[in-house]
Order: C-alpha cells, then structure tokens, then sequence
C-alpha cells in the first residue's frame, strides 16, 4: 500500500466518512454539515492521506506559518491505524511550517499515542468553551 499525503482539503463528504470510520467521529459534529464546513474552509493548512483515490486519514490544523500550528483533528480509517499513517500526517503538517511548533489536545483514546511518536505533555495548557464566562475580577 502506498499511501501519497497531499496538502490540499479533499471533498467533505471524504472527510466526513473518515471521521466516522474512526473514534474522532463521536468527538466532532460530523452531523452537522454547515459547521463542518466551515471548520475546513477556515482551516488553512488540512493534509489528507491518499491510498489511491481513497481517503483514509486527514489532519486538519490552523497554523501562522512561522511559530505555531494548533493541530485539531488527526484522523486515520480504523482500517488503515498502526501503519505509520497518522505519523506521516503530523510529518506532513510540521513539514508545512517547519519552524512552527506544534499544539493539540488529545482525544481520551490518543492519549499514549503522542508520548509515543515523541510529544511532550504540556503542564500549563488552557481551553475555555464557548459557553464559559470569563470570571470578573472580585473587587
Ligand atoms: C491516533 C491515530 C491518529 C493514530 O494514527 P495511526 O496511523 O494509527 O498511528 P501510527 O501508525 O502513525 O502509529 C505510530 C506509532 O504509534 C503507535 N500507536 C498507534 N495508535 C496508538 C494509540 N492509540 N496509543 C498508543 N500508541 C499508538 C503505533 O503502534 C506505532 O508504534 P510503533 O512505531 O512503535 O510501531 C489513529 O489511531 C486515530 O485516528 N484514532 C482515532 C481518532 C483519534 O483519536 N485521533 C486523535 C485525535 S487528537
């Protein structure tokens, strides 16, 4: 199997298919097609991994180019896991912005998995959803 990584966003229905062949397709709104639209058009920099004209892995990421790449979603069909796929993915996306240090948040499942492949857990990382107020300074 050859498998060619392009970095250019494949058709959504491509892509949604993958998020729901993998576990990522719980975690993301696959159902909602608008919003996942959106998520691609405003990513600027989504690597897919080509096994002939199948789409079977994508990364999608937000990056400057020139310091940080927040890399949202890794996913690769559970059919084609543990064959160096989603490494050659992370590969391509750091090859894109290659002084660009790379951020994520793992999904419960992935959690050995980027220790693995040589990521560093950051101890000061922070989110704050949509629907959480910034607290006010206490007088
Ligand atoms: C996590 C994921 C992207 C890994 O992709 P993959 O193509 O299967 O991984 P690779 O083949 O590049 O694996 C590289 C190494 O990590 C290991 N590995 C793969 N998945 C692992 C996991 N979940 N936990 C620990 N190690 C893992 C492989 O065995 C391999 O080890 P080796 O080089 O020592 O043999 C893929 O399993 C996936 O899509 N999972 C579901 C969605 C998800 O959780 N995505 C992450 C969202 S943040």
């Amino acid at each position: 199997m050859t498998i060619v990584y392009r970095t250019a966003t494949p058709p959504l229905d491509e892509c949604l298919d993958v998020y729901r062949a993998c576990t990522l397709g719980a975690r993301r709104p696959v159902n909602d097609r608008e919003r996942m639209a959106t998520m691609f058009a405003q990513a600027n920099l989504v690597v897919g991994a080509w096994d002939g004209d199948h789409l079977v892995g994508l990364a999608r990421a937000l990056t400057d180019m020139a310091y940080c790449t927040y890399l949202s979603d890794l996913a690769v069909r559970e059919s084609h896991q543990r064959q160096g796929i989603g490494r050659g993915l992370i590969a391509a996306v750091r090859a894109a912005a290659p002084q660009a240090t790379l951020i994520l948040l793992s999904a419960p499942q992935a959690v050995d998995y980027y220790p693995h492949i040589g990521f560093t857990r950051h101890e000061s990382a922070w989110t704050i959803r949509p629907d959480q107020p910034v607290h006010r300074e206490t007088p």
